[in-house]
């Protein structure tokens, strides 16, 4: 198979690496060819805290991945997280010379330039800056503005931007492999590409990813992100609570989490109990069935709590005409829907299966959202920008220029 044709989606995440790897066919479709997964050591939160040990689960993923697909991966769009990054919304104007009317490429990258001209930390780097609206001399609603006639070109942008030293972190791993890093994207707005339609996004959506170790979401209004970030809450806090609230052993925890677990309250009847029979260095015990599920309700409440606060330091949570989708492994969790819409005060629907062939239990799994996004997301980039030179790219971004 030609290697031009392949994609692969990477994700370092609190529970697992996943590599997914696709090919991009002619027409435009895609097909995923395989799926490597490795349970992770040494993230936390999202976070590279442990080199070595990160490193050989993405050796482990990349090798059961290239073995499922019979592709020889050579490079990977990386997925990147952490609380850490910080996101905001700016407007770049560029007035044109007198003696020139028309709107060229130049005048694109030149606003899209001011709207980064922003101070953000030293030690931070842009990660992208993702273009909202553009208007052409006030007026809106410009799709394409090049080749346009007019006086002032102002562009609206959705800015990210981050540690520098973690994302050249993530970098390192892959490198390591060695592997070529194509680009480095944000964790929700690749889950977004598989999740929600451009219909649901012009309606007006929130996608929230809850994984193991973190909460990344992103708003689109009008087809345009207009809000993101990320919480350091996941489904391993839910595990950790009910260890420590049912004094039981953390893999304990964490099967009882999947397999008995919900996040609805006065749905069993009173007194209701489980009986975790012994196992190896634990003798066994019944807990109520409320007591587990008030666990998982109480800490959840209180994380859709925390998004909301989020949320509303901007307006536009009265625009999500589509509501929120929810992904990420901690998704599945029994009630957690009906939960997420009496706290957000939106419908939740269900994740629109992936616009992709090929394996169907990857496709249907919630946890593999964000490494098929990356593929949707390196579709797009590969469309926007036939030939950019990957090295050039992320040397921009990370030591000077930026992203889009
Ligand atoms: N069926 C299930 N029911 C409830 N929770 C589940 C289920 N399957 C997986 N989880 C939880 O989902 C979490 C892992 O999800 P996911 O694989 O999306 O995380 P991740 O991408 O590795 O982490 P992050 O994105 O936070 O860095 C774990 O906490 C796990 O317990
Ligand atoms: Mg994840």
């Amino acid at each position: 198979m030609s290697k031009e044709n392949i994609a692969v989606g990477m994700e370092i995440g609190t529970s697992k690496v996943c590599v997914a790897v696709a090919d991009i066919r002619p027409d435009g479709s895609l097909k995923v060819l395989g799926v490597g997964q490795s349970p992770t050591l040494g993230v936390r939160k999202g976070e590279i805290v442990h080199l070595e040990s990160v490193h050989k689960c993405v050796r482990d993923a990349v090798a059961e991945a290239e073995q499922k697909s019979d592709v020889s991966i050579r490079s990977v769009y990386v997925g990147i997280t952490g609380g850490h990054i910080v996101s905001f919304n700016n407007r770049g104007v560029v007035q044109l010379p007198e003696d020139r009317d028309e709107i060229d490429e130049e005048d694109l990258e030149e606003v899209k330039r001011n709207a980064r001209d922003v101070n953000i930390p030293a030690q931070n780097a842009f990660l992208h800056a993702i273009i909202q609206h553009y208007y052409v001399d006030g007026q809106d609603g410009v799709l394409t503005p090049v080749g346009m006639l007019g006086n002032k070109l102002e562009a609206d942008y959705h800015i990210v931007h981050g540690i520098r030293t973690r994302v050249q972190n993530t970098i390192r791993c892959v490198k390591e492999v060695p592997l070529e890093v194509e680009d480095v994207v944000l964790n929700s707005l690749a889950s977004a590409q598989v999740v929600v339609s451009q219909n649901q996004k012009n309606l007006g959506v929130l996608v929230v990813d809850i994984g193991g170790g973190t909460m990344d979401y992103v708003v689109y209004v009008e087809g345009a992100i207009k809000q993101s970030g990320v919480l350091a809450i996941g489904g391993d806090h839910l595990t950790n609570d009910i260890s420590m609230g049912l004094r039981i052993p953390i893999g304990r925890a964490e099967r009882l989490k999947i397999e008995e677990g919900s996040a609805v309250l006065g749905n069993c009847l009173p007194g209701e109990t489980l009986y975790l029979p012994p196992e190896q260095g634990f003798a066994g015990r019944e807990i109520e069935r409320e007591t587990l599920n008030g666990i998982i309700h109480f800490r959840l409440r209180e994380a859709f709590e925390l998004l909301k606060r989020q949320l509303e330091a901007e307006p536009f949570l009265r625009y999500l005409g589509a509501g929120a989708v929810l992904t990420g492994g901690c998704s599945l969790i029994h009630g957690i829907n009906h939960l997420a819409e009496e706290v957000l005060g939106l419908p939740v629907q269900p994740a629109q299966p992936p616009p992709m062939q090929g394996i169907t239990s990857a496709l249907a799994n919630p946890q593999l959202s964000t490494a098929l996004g990356l593929i949707k997301y390196a579709q797009f980039s590969q469309m926007e920008r036939p030939a950019p030179s990957f090295w050039g790219r992320l040397k921009n971004r990370l030591f000077g220029g930026g992203k889009s």
